[in-house]
């Protein structure tokens, strides 16, 4: 397959008679493909059942001229003014009741009759049209769902679903009733037509009803992009593949992407490692993590259809990415399984919302560095097609669940706690040894892995346990961190059992104590008696067969362990009681590492090694992610320099 390099491209934005010099750059640039129409729904229906394809015929036309192809987006991320006008029951509803107003993106609601109704139309009618076009070569259906809020509303619709969704799974009131406890403050229910929706109330709500709204609005999502993917799968021509857009921000939505996953021919994700105001962007650990996830939603490679080029924000910016920063990103969304990529966007739009939502090329229309940058950078990436498209094959497994994710939304327990930061925690010593990791649900199979780590994993239930037992077992090495297993399914804790629940044997501890923690403690190593920092939490530790690596620096539990090592049949099972400083869980990893024989390189901090194969070849994607020039094995790496290696 040929690899795709390309813009985001909105030719209705301009004058008609600029598309023409518009594809030719674009073209010279070094792209063939271009992304058109996600938001253009009123330019296809000016009026209600008037549809009009005629300029986007003619753009196509155009691209077809000059051998560029065409991923398409469904318009349903924006309904035009006339349709909210005519039918404000698709309007979604915030937590307060208020009506989301026309403006702005995606105020539509996902349970909306009406509008799935009105959705169905057009993108059947768009796709009719489109079948044949051999110049379109993939629909991306809608724009980000679940982003920017839109995952949450609280309308009348929704509510009524929620409770046919809870009669579903329960079947009678009484199952419902004795699964969420209701009996805890006079809550039970005699009816499914009395359950509420989590609209603020005094106080909070139960939290196996928080965690079945999230599950339900993660339904509700995903239903809505089955009926897209369905139509667009029964009349798409027979050479055009279905994606999406997933935006950023993943753990904290109520929207399981795996779910999702399982019906698009690929995934496609938009890469903004820096957005509105913030002073600097997210760590290169954070950005590697980003893309792990995305692979690991169908253990695949994937596309990027947006890749920030320019500084980035609505009505708030904040940092500029500096000179070949942008591009570095690239190459290592390239490294981490990357294999076709449209940049954002070609050019910034004077008027809008996105005024400074800023594109390869600036209102001024000049080509200066952000242009150069991205020739550079596609000119360059075509020579490495073969590597880019061979599969990522890791022994490192970091492992998620939705409905834990879900349910410490639903209850924090500290005010420090965070829960990607909590999966960072585990995940960036991995890649500060430049291993190749996966980042995946836990429902997926996870024998042929060497380690293991569950990021505050608080459900577990018998199953889980059973294939974590089976896993050490065989010689694996599993990583828990603070809360494993003190949950069921429902969001309950266990009675009758000690913490941490069903991996209590499994790690071989008793935690009888535990505490949320506002400011830094102090930890020691169990042999020597330099201090660390851990926060967020602590469990307070009392092994039983499990070895004791490091301790609290405090009056009354310095007997008890922060962190430890117990031995089940083959393998090792560690745990990780409290929010540990980065040092800490470096040299624990270290050993982990070496003692599965896992291929890991040292490098200096910020400089990225990722490992790729082919043909029994190893290349190193290198990237500096710092201002400053790094030394690497007699090779002076630039700083944001980007190389790819044969080693
Ligand atoms: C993305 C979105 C684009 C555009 C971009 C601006 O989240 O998909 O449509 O809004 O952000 O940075």
């Amino acid at each position: 397959m040929k690899m795709y390099l390309g813009v985001d491209y909105y030719p209705e934005h301009w004058d008609k008679d600029m598309i023409d010099e518009d594809l030719d750059r674009i073209k010279e640039m070094g792209s063939n493909i271009i992304r058109i129409g996600e938001f253009a729904w009123h330019m296809m229906e000016i009026r209600e059942g008037e549809f009009d394809f005629s300029f986007f015929d003619m753009v196509i036309e155009k691209a077809k001229s000059k051998n560029i192809k065409v991923m398409f987006g469904t318009p349903t991320a924006t309904f035009p003014a006339w349709l909210a006008k005519k039918e404000p029951s698709i309007l979604s509803e915030d937590e307060l009741g208020n009506k989301r107003v026309f403006g702005g993106r995606r105020q539509y609601c996902f349970n909306s009759e009406v509008y799935k109704d009105y959705a169905k139309k057009i993108v059947e009618k768009l796709i009719n049209h489109y079948k044949e076009e051999e110049q379109i070569i993939s629909w991306q259906i809608d724009n980000e769902f679940g982003h920017e809020g839109s995952d949450m509303c609280y309308c009348n619709q929704c509510h009524k679903e929620f409770q046919k969704f809870l009669k579903n799974k329960y079947e009678e009131i009484e199952n419902l009733n004795k699964t969420y406890g209701t009996i805890f403050w006079g809550q039970t229910y005699n009816h499914f037509d009395e359950i509420p929706i989590p609209k603020p109330t005094i106080t909070v709500h139960n939290p196996s009803f928080k965690l079945d709204w999230a599950r339900f609005r993660s339904h509700s999502i995903n239903s809505f992009a089955k009926l897209q993917i369905n139509i667009v799968n029964e009349l798409k021509g027979k050479n055009q593949t279905v994606t999406h857009n997933l935006p950023g921000g993943f753990f904290d939505k109520a929207y399981d992407q795996n779910v999702l996953a399982e019906k698009l021919d690929f995934i496609s994700y938009d890469n903004y490692p820096v957005w509105g105001g913030l002073k600097e962007p997210i760590e290169a650990a954070e950005i590697a993590l980003n893309h792990d996830y995305v692979r690991g939603l169908k253990n695949k490679n994937y596309w990027i259809v947006e890749e920030l080029m320019g500084a980035q924000g609505h009505d708030v910016i904040g940092y500029l990415p500096r000179p070949n920063q942008a591009k570095m990103w690239a190459y290592q969304a390239i490294a981490h399984g990357c294999e076709n990529m449209l940049f954002f966007r070609w050019r910034g739009m004077t008027r809008g919302a996105e005024q400074f939502c800023y594109g390869i090329i600036d209102s001024d229309n000049k080509e200066k560095r952000k242009y150069e940058e991205v020739k550079e950078f596609m000119k360059d990436i075509k020579n490495h097609e073969k590597i880019i498209n061979s599969k990522i094959e890791s022994d490192i497994g970091v492992l998620y669940d939705f409905d834990n994710t879900w349910s410490w939304k639903g209850q924090n327990q500290s005010i420090k706690f965070n829960f990607t930061n909590e999966i960072l925690r585990l995940y960036r010593p991995f890649y500060n040894l430049n291993t190749n990791i996966d980042v995946i649900d836990i429902k997926n199979d996870f024998e042929k892995y060497k380690v293991l780590a569950l990021p505050v994993m608080q459900i577990i239930d018998e199953n889980l346990q059973k294939r974590l037992e089976e896993f050490a077992d065989n010689g694996g090495t599993i990583i828990f961190s603070f809360r494993a297993g003190i949950k069921d399914k429902n969001n309950n804790l266990y009675f009758g059992l000690e913490n941490p629940g069903l991996i209590s044997e499994l790690a071989g501890i008793r935690i009888d104590e535990s505490e949320s923690l506002v400011e830094d403690i102090e930890i020691v190593a169990k042999d020597n008696k330099e201090k660390y920092k851990a926060n967020v939490w602590r469990d307070i530790i009392s092994p039983n067969t499990a070895e004791v690596l490091y301790k609290y620096n405090d009056k009354f539990y310095d007997d008890k362990a922060a962190i430890t090592r117990n031995k089940y049949g083959k393998g090792q099972v560690y745990y990780i009681g409290t929010g540990v400083s980065e040092d800490v869980l470096d040299e624990l990893y270290r050993d982990i590492i070496k003692d599965q024989a896992i291929e890991y390189i040292d490098s200096p901090k910020g400089l990225e090694l990722y490992m790729r194969k082919y043909k029994n070849k190893k290349y190193l994607f290198i990237n500096n992610h710092t201002d400053k020039e790094i030394e690497f094995e007699n090779d002076m790496i630039k700083a944001y320099e980007s190389k790819i290696k044969s080693i």
